[in-house]
């Protein structure tokens, strides 16, 4: 699959790639270790003046080693994802004591450095001593993503697999430094995560999302975390005069400071105790003459779902009540306060 795919890549590179950036002169090992790790976070253009006044103060890997953290880090200041800068220098030291001074080549070693993973140490290897050594950035995960069509999200073990034996496939045997450069620049400038131009994409022919008009949705996104669930019975009390009891939330925390049935959270979807309840009830200092369980229904917040058990009690007129956390309310009244659209929708509807 690889020579059509990277003889494209590479005849729009000669054209259209960068050909000019301050880690491609000189190519040193050093040079481009440094360019790989600013870059993993940050984009080419945010980069290149900080990497060039890094190189002034640190021109090489044994600079870097015997600088403090302090001098390092102010070198870093304003790149963000400063564990970047304090494992480069780790990098740096331990590549002095157990690499000759050098950056080595070879994957795993390099795997082992701090802050290196397969792509950087891959994107090392095949930039500064031309192995044959596939990468697979978030721009090279997109680009490929969208070409073979890949549907499902490229965080998934299995797609990421998937994605790496694409990568692996179309990278060639020839031209290994430019053809690394170009993967990365056609993301970077053409296959653009919004609004790719695809008319000036020498992959156009053979791209799935664009024969399918698919590439806003590829690569897929992450699935949504399933929430956690909660349950909790809402008290729903009515007094003989049709008045219903509610509470007002804590100022802060879901549905803060709005008026809401009283809660009682469950463990489980388990019903509660008779000895629970009994004990709520005296609490809220009501006497239940008859109950009945409504259906079930559930209310979804950013961050869990809250399954509704809501419990409809006859009881004896109310008592007093510490008016400015709890009170009876006729329905007018019900109709002129904060209410949380689930409660209110079950006091208007039973359901
Ligand atoms: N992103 C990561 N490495 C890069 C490189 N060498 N050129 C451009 N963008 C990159």
């Amino acid at each position: 699959m690889s020579p059509p795919f990277s003889a494209a890549l590479l005849r729009w590179f000669d054209k259209h790639g960068r050909h000019d950036l301050p880690w491609q002169h000189p190519r040193t090992p050093y040079r481009v270790w440094l360019a790989e790790i600013m870059l993993q976070q940050t984009q080419v253009q945010t980069v290149i003046p900080y990497y060039q006044r890094f190189l002034e103060r640190f021109p090489g890997l044994s600079d870097l080693a015997s600088a403090t953290m302090d001098e390092v880090l102010s070198q870093w200041a304003g790149l963000g994802y400063y564990s970047r800068a304090r494992n480069l220098h780790r990098c740096a030291q331990l590549c002095m004591e157990k690499h000759e001074g050098s950056l080595p080549n070879d994957q795993a070693l390099l795997e082992a450095l701090p802050g290196i993973g397969r792509s950087t140490a891959a994107a090392i290897r095949a930039q500064a001593y031309g192995e044959r050594a596939a990468i697979l950035d978030g721009n090279v995960k997109r680009v490929l993503s969208r070409f073979h069509g890949i549907d499902r999200w490229p965080g998934l073990t299995e797609v990421n697999a998937q994605l790496w034996t694409l990568a692996e496939e179309h990278t060639p045997h020839e031209r290994i430094v430019d053809y690394t450069q170009a993967i990365m620049d056609l993301g970077a400038s053409v296959c653009r995560r919004r609004q790719p131009s695809c008319e000036a994409c020498p992959l156009t022919d053979g791209c799935q999302a664009r024969q399918l008009g698919r590439q806003a949705e590829w690569p897929a996104r992450a699935p949504r975390k399933t929430r956690p669930e909660r349950h909790a019975l809402l008290l729903w009390a009515r007094d003989s005069r049709g008045r219903s009891l509610l509470q007002r939330r804590p100022p802060t925390g879901i549905w803060g400071g709005l008026w809401s049935l009283p809660e009682l959270s469950l463990a489980a979807a388990d019903a509660p105790t008779e000895v629970d309840l009994s004990i709520w009830y005296h609490e809220l200092g009501i006497q239940a003459l008859e109950s009945k369980a409504l259906p079930n229904f559930h209310h979804d917040f950013s961050h869990f779902r809250l399954h509704i058990h809501p419990l409809q009690v006859l009881v004896k007129e109310g008592g007093s009540l510490a008016e400015d956390t709890s009170g009876w309310f006729s329905p007018e009244e019900l109709e002129a306060i904060g209410l949380p659209r689930p409660i209110a929708r079950l006091l208007r509807t039973g359901s």
